[in-house]
């Protein structure tokens, strides 16, 4: 219908941070909030859409409507992704750590007359990428983000291209924009043209999160 024009797709929705394990007690993160991608998945059920929201360790309510999906690690993260599968819709949103700790130890590591730890890392699965890869599963519209201080859009239409998503929505997140933990979000939504590097670009003003997120989900209805 007019007003549910995602009535009877399927989305999923990854947002927040995740934790990577040192120890029982220890853990490698980031300042996500998880706001931008929570706004999302609100927003495409908003649109009448089933959504799974995966979501890292964040301290937002759940969204009303969502089927919501709590995880730490991004190995978690992207297990309970393809588990939300099929889906017509993925949306990226989450700030993946892009290291873990390659053997985490399994009891508390002590101070020691040693020293301080070495810690190895190991790169995380990329769960975008992964979810953009072409097969069967693959959702129809594969949506990702990218957060960059400097030269935003050439790093984003990069990104497009490496990532084999269909869009991504980029934004400044340079100290003094406020952008991250905060309200307001300032983005430019690419679109996979015909040349993989000469995207199409719309530049949208500075809106609350909420409002980039009802944007994306009408944007995101009208092309489906
Ligand atoms: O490469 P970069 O982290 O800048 O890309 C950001 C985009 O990729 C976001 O959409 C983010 O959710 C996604 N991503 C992911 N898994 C990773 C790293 C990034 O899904 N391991």
């Amino acid at each position: 219908s007019a007003s549910k024009p995602l009535a009877g797709r399927r989305a999923v929705v990854t947002s927040g941070p995740t934790h990577e394990p040192i120890d029982p007690v220890r853990y490698i993160a980031n300042r996500s909030s998880g706001k931008q991608g929570h706004a999302v998945a609100a927003a495409l059920a908003a649109l009448g859409a089933d959504v799974t929201l995966v979501s890292g360790p964040v301290t937002l309510a759940d969204p009303m409507g969502v089927r919501v999906v709590r995880v730490e690690t991004a190995a978690e993260m992207l297990a309970a992704s393809q588990g939300a599968l099929p889906a017509d819709i993925a949306v990226c949103a989450a700030a993946v750590a892009d290291w873990r700790v390659a053997a985490a130890a399994g009891d508390k590591v002590k101070k020691g007359p040693d020293g301080p730890p070495t810690l190895t890392l190991a790169e995380n699965p990329d769960i975008l990428a992964t979810l953009a890869q072409a097969g069967p599963a693959r959702p129809r519209l594969v949506v990702g983000f990218a957060a960059e201080t400097r030269d935003v859009l050439a790093y984003a239409a990069a990104k497009l291209a490496k990532k084999g998503c269909d869009w991504i929505v980029a934004n400044d997140v340079a100290t003094g924009t406020g952008t991250f933990g905060g309200d307001d979000n300032q983005v430019h939504l690419l679109r996979r043209g015909a040349a993989p590097e000469a995207p199409l670009i719309e530049t949208w003003p500075r809106l609350s999160k909420t409002e980039v997120a009802a944007r994306l989900a009408q944007a995101i209805a009208d092309t489906l």
